[in-house]
């Protein structure tokens, strides 16, 4: 399948699980002595979080949100919450974890609503970041890769739902939009 639908593979699976380990080191030395709750953002944070969890050492839980945002609209503060989380979040430190970082709205927005319901402190960890794309400031504290302004499947990264499975990032072939 990925020969069909890859057009250039950016990351390969085993750049994503050195990645994936040097970023956990990394964050458990940040997190050293504290709690903190990684909230994942469904559905193409899973395998990133799965994978990057391993290598978390400490006292760490882990919940997820779904988001979606309203179509054609610029302004920030319009999400709707498909599924909120389980626990209230006053007073918690908490780690936001996203698949791709693109125009930065979702996190921004995401971030905002965390604080406002009591978290002590949020941070961001991305497995990708398109920074050409940005549109909102926002701060990610932990980036996986930089990657060009490309559409990207795999690795929890989806084309209408689709390619999620890949153990890559690719670039997808634009005839898989033209069929
Ligand atoms: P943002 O609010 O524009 O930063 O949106 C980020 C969301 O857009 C990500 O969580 C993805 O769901 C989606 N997205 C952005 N770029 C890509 C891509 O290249 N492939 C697949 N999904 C993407
Ligand atoms: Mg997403």
């Amino acid at each position: 399948m990925e020969n069909n639908v890859i057009k250039e593979v950016l990351i390969t699976m085993d750049q994503i699980e050195k990645r994936c380990e040097e970023m956990g080191e990394m964050i458990s030395k940040a997190y050293a002595g504290k709690s903190v709750l990684l909230v994942g953002l469904l559905k193409g944070s899973v395998p990133f979080m799965a994978e990057l969890i391993k290598h978390l050492h400490g006292d760490i839980e882990i919940d997820f949100m779904d988001v979606s945002s309203y179509e054609g609209t610029e302004s920030i503060g319009d999400i709707k919450i498909n599924k909120d989380l389980d626990q209230s979040i006053k007073g918690l430190n908490i780690l936001l974890v996203e698949d791709i970082v693109d125009t930065g709205r979702t996190l921004k927005t995401v971030k905002t609503l965390m604080y406002n319901k009591g978290a002590a402190d949020v941070k961001i960890v991305t497995l990708l970041d398109k920074p050409d794309r940005r549109i909102v400031d926002v701060d990610c504290d932990y980036v996986g890769f930089e990657i060009p302004d490309a559409f990207v499947v795999g690795f929890g990264l989806d084309y209408n739902q689709k390619y999620r499975q890949l153990p890559l990032v690719g670039i997808l072939d634009e005839r898989v939009y033209t069929k």
